[in-house]
């Protein structure tokens, strides 16, 4: 017998804005001279976050929408209550190396999951900045005083995009040059948009290197529009390749090479993504994506791989899933320290579905099966488990009941509606 298939995704669909380069934006907007203005910004629950602590901060920002959102750039000041980051390991991690830089003291927290993350990573470079940061471990909430800084050449044990952008921010809101280097390239959003800002940043034997401006004014306003997200596009991918017929369009998606590692491996194991429409916008190369139904065999994800597809293990391992033969993930431990433990519940669900997977070590296996998926399934409140095993439910005659399917407005706040008018349920 054929495997189960979905009758037909297809149409037109457009994913929300990219959450990195959502936090981003808005973060230098509030640190510029002048009036910016943002369209095309995430309005999930964690870029609301960032604005939230921006606003704590003194930075004058209009309501978070997909269209037009202004912001006039200030000098921060020192916040009336602790800063509230949510579940947002990005505002977290970003904001400590923007308050590195900052004459007063300020002290974040999180909720349950934001408070069990790993901090250290960010403050112990940070720490050698020159930042006083008091904390009770390596997690939240932490007082960071910020003031004086020193330049650092720092090279990260972990490829973090959210480790390398602190030290950045800490080197623009302190003015002093950093160089770092990480064991393998992370999302370099922070990077393009400095250069786009006119900062002086460039690669040098493999390192990132900031100077800082001479003149001590403040860069200028940003005018731009955040392009899709291609970690939420990825879901609508996968729909249309568990589909049995159709043909999807998923308009405006960002194809930043540090971020589009899940397109390189899908190709791998026998899907065609084809990109139409290359522009640029804002830095940022986009491109409208083409997907039909593919036969997927499984591969070996390399740990180069990895920083390029952080994001979309939990759905490239519920393709996977549907493969032919087995799949590995090689050196996914920082999974560990996502939202939830996504290394053993990507793993456990999995298997809760009826599927052979198991975390051996750093190292993820998956066994493909033809069977329907039919079980429960413990999102942990986290956004990309929700809506990788959701569309492992569109496979035809699943049966997967999810814990909850509320966190995906974390990242993603329309993802039912779309997957239905894709035609995926
Ligand atoms: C992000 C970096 C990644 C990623 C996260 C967003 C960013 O985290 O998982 O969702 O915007 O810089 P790490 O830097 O911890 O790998």
């Amino acid at each position: 017998m054929a495997a189960a298939r979905t009758p037909r995704v297809g149409g037109v669909v457009r994913p929300p804005g990219d959450k990195s380069i959502s936090h981003r934006v808005l973060m230098l907007a509030a640190l510029a001279g002048g009036k910016s203005e943002l369209s095309g910004l995430l309005t999930g629950d964690d870029v609301k976050s960032t604005a939230r602590v921006l606003r704590q901060l003194g930075a004058d920002i209009s309501t978070i929408r997909d269209s037009l959102v202004k912001v006039s750039g200030a000098r921060l000041t020192a916040p009336g209550a602790r800063l509230n980051c949510g579940n947002s390991g990005t505002t977290a991690r970003l904001m400590l190396g923007i308050l590195a830089g900052q004459p007063f003291a300020a002290t974040l927290t999180g909720d349950a999951s934001l408070r069990r993350r790993p901090m250290r990573r960010v403050t112990e470079p940070l720490k050698q900045m020159g930042a006083d940061i008091e904390e009770g471990g390596d997690s939240l909430p932490l007082t960071i005083r910020g003031g004086k800084l020193h330049g650092l050449t720092y090279t990260s044990p972990v490829a973090s995009a959210q480790v390398k952008s602190a030290i950045l921010l800490a080197g623009l809101t302190g003015r002093v040059p950093v160089t770092i280097r990480e064991p393998y390239r992370s999302r370099d959003h922070t990077e393009r948009l400095f250069a786009y800002l006119g900062l002086s940043i460039r690669e040098r034997d493999g390192a990132i290197v900031f100077e800082p401006p001479v003149r001590p004014s403040a860069h200028p306003p940003i005018a731009l529009s955040v392009p899709g997200d291609p970690s939420s596009a990825a879901f609508l991918v996968a729909a249309a390749i568990l589909a049995g017929s159709g043909e999807l369009t998923i308009e405006n998606v960002g194809v930043n090479p540090t971020r589009t590692g899940f397109i390189v491996v899908l190709e791998r194991m026998g899907a065609h993504v084809e990109r139409v429409n290359l522009r640029d916008e804002g830095g940022e190369p986009v491109a409208d994506l083409l997907v039909r139904p593919a036969g997927l065999r499984g591969t070996a994800v390399t740990a180069a791989e990895i920083p390029t597809l952080v994001d979309e293990v939990p759905v490239l391992a519920v393709l996977a899933s549907r493969a032919k033969g087995e799949t590995v993930f090689r050196e996914v431990g920082e999974l560990r320290v996502k939202e939830s433990n996504r290394l053993e519940l990507i793993a456990a669900n999995l298997r809760a579905v009826g599927v052979q997977a198991e975390a051996r070590g750093n190292d993820l296996h998956v066994e493909g099966t033809d069977k329907p998926p039919r079980g429960k399934v413990d999102t942990a409140k986290d956004h990309r488990l929700a809506m990788a095993f959701a569309v492992l439910g569109t496979v035809d005659a699943a049966d997967v009941k999810l814990s909850e399917k509320k966190s995906v407005a974390i990242s993603y706040p329309s993802f039912f509606e779309d997957l239905d008018r894709v035609g995926a349920r």
